[in-house]
């Protein structure tokens, strides 16, 4: 598996998943634009991907709910890099938990905005960058198991996931004669600052789902950077429209 001369792109690249995602990606030998809303930690993680590895990052700060500044992170990328090859989009957040019959109409559009219209948002721009060129493209949507499985108490989080895994096939159809393949990756529970805050307030959650896996244990982010780098490589050439779970096997135990 070789990324070597391909310029990739991370959304929410500044800590967790995506971090270990925009690593991976330098690791295998691309050159990465990592964004981010938090432009002091998206700086920080390609300052520490520089010191080993020079000149293979960049980072830019956006808020990628707002389609004018994801069609500036896409200028910035070009007038950096002259073209994209690989786009990984990872960014999400989701608002409100608990019973659905208590979520607010505010937190139910809120977590769709951040979850899926910004990805959508995202998918729009890219696209028409990556027909425009005269190159195959691969993009990766981050999806999550709990579009496969349900989500007690942050439904509007799956469902948003849910409609994540949808697009990414839709998209995959309308894109396959272009030469650019899209897949998503589906991540079960996986060692982030979010998960390690929420492990230190509820101890008893751990073991639950270090035990939901088969692996019994939950996934390190750059076990989902070694599945992106993959499905962004010339080695998965025939893949596209997949879901695909990293998941110590959690979605089938
Ligand atoms: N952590 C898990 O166990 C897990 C499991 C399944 C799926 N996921 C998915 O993986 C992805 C990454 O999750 P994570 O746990 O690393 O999240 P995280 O909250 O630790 O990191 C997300 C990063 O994205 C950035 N971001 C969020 N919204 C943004 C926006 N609108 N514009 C720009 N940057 C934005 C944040 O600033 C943050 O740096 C998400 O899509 C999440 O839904 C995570």
């Amino acid at each position: 598996m070789d990324l070597d001369k391909k310029i990739s792109i991370v959304t929410g690249a500044g800590q967790g998943i995506g971090e270990g995602i925009a690593k991976t990606l330098v690791r295998y030998g691309s050159k990465v634009l990592l964004v981010d809303q938090n432009g002091k930690s998206v700086k920080k993680v390609t300052d520490q991907i520089n010191s080993e590895f020079v000149n293979a990052a960049l980072s830019y700060e956006a808020d990628l709910s707002k389609s004018d500044e994801i069609d500036k992170m896409l200028g910035y990328a070009i007038d950096q890099y002259g073209h994209i090859d690989c786009i990984c989009n990872n960014a999400a957040a989701s608002k409100g938990i608990g019973p659905v019959e208590d979520y607010s109409l505010d937190d139910v559009q809120n977590t769709l905005d951040l979850t899926f219209t910004s990805l959508w948002k995202c998918l729009q721009g890219e696209i028409k960058i990556l027909k425009g060129q005269s190159r195959p493209g691969s993009i990766v949507n981050i999806s999550s198991n709990s579009a496969i499985k349900g989500y007690a108490f942050n439904s509007i989080y799956a469902a948003s996931k849910a409609a994540v895994n949808n697009l990414t096939q839709s998209v995959a159809k309308e894109l396959a004669r272009n030469g650019i393949r899209v897949n998503a990756v589906s991540p079960g529970t996986i060692n982030t600052p979010g998960v390690r805050q929420y492990f230190k307030q509820e101890p008893k959650a751990q073991e639950m789902l270090e035990n939901s896996s088969l692996l019994r244990r939950i996934g390190e982010p750059e076990e989902i950077g070694e599945m992106v780098a993959f499905l962004l490589s010339d080695s998965s050439s025939y893949i596209t429209g997949q879901i695909i779970s990293v998941d110590g096997g959690a979605s089938i135990n």
